[in-house]
């Protein structure tokens, strides 16, 4: 049987809570009768998201912290446990999405999309696998992103980033099956958030970050290994990467309008003009 974590069995931690997914997926949670600890680095955020959550059936509680600092993560999971119980749910789904261009690679971008988006996840999973392993059971969402499924035009820090999460999550599946641990990866297609603010190309499958958060949570009430969503972007991406790169490469440029982009538009070639 796949665990499934419910409020009678502990709290849910939720990284990522101070804006988008994170945030949403807190409330939902709380909604549904859980005591959510929150984690980002942006404090006042985190309080207000604790206010907001006082009607509901649940309750919200920040616990700061930065998710690439490994000793902090796992003195967050300390005090969690120690304040609020066990922790049954876990949402680790802090991240960051740098654009990045051929023509002016930002090594940078690649460090810190690494850092936040793949080490901040390891981060919390190490403590967590620690004391759900202990206890045999408890159940972990790690969000992803269809943009781990193969490589878009500007996302190769980001979406490199994202095929390690879904790699290493899957690769962890089977340790976690044996520990009795409800490891599961989280692709959403776009969701409205402040990280997809700044997308310049139209999102049309968009989501609003309500929607998304409950997509989510009934996701956790399933086995299924991957939450993903909307189906329709989510399953035609899956197979256009099925294609050979012959066919991938000019339906991914047509469908991105990467077709229509000349390279004298490019960051390096505009500094040579
Ligand atoms: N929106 C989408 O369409 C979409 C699609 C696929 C996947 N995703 C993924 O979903 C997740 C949430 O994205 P979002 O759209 O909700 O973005 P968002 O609104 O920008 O939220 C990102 C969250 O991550 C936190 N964060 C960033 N760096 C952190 C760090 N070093 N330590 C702790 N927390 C940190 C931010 O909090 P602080 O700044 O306060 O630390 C914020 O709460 C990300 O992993 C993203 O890649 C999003």
């Amino acid at each position: 049987m796949v665990y499934r974590a419910a409020p009678k069995d502990g709290v849910a931690w939720v990284t990522g809570a101070s804006s988008g997914i994170g945030k949403a997926v807190a409330l939902e949670l709380a909604r549904r009768g859980y005591t959510v600890a929150v984690t980002a680095r942006r404090h006042e955020e985190l309080e207000t998201l604790a206010h907001k959550a006082e009607s509901l059936a649940g309750r919200i509680v920040a616990h700061e912290g930065d998710v690439t600092d490994e000793a902090a993560m796992a003195g967050i999971v300390r005090a969690i446990e120690q304040a609020h119980g066990p922790i049954a749910l876990a949402f680790l789904n802090a991240g960051i999405a740098p654009y990045t261009r051929a023509g002016d690679l930002d090594v940078s971008a690649f460090a810190k999309a690494h850092a936040v988006n793949v080490m901040g996840v390891v981060n919390g999973l190490a403590p967590l696998f620690a004391v759900m392993g202990a206890r045999g059971r408890g159940q972990v969402g790690v969000t992803a992103s269809v943009a781990g499924y193969g490589g878009l035009p500007r996302a190769a820090a980001y979406g490199a980033s994202k095929a390690a999460v879904i790699h290493l999550c899957e690769a962890l599946k089977y340790d976690c099956d044996l520990l009795g641990i409800n490891l599961q990866v989280v692709n959403p297609g776009f969701v409205k958030t402040p990280l997809t603010a700044k997308n310049d190309f139209p999102m049309p499958t968009a989501i609003e970050e309500d929607e998304a958060a409950r997509r989510i949570c009934d996701g956790f009430e399933t086995a299924g290994f991957e939450i993903t969503f909307p189906r329709r972007l989510a399953w035609t991406l899956k197979l256009v990467n099925l294609l050979p790169y012959r066919l991938y490469f000019p339906l991914i440029a047509r469908a991105t309008g990467w077709n229509r982009r000349s390279a004298a538009a490019a960051p390096a070639a505009a500094k040579q003009a």
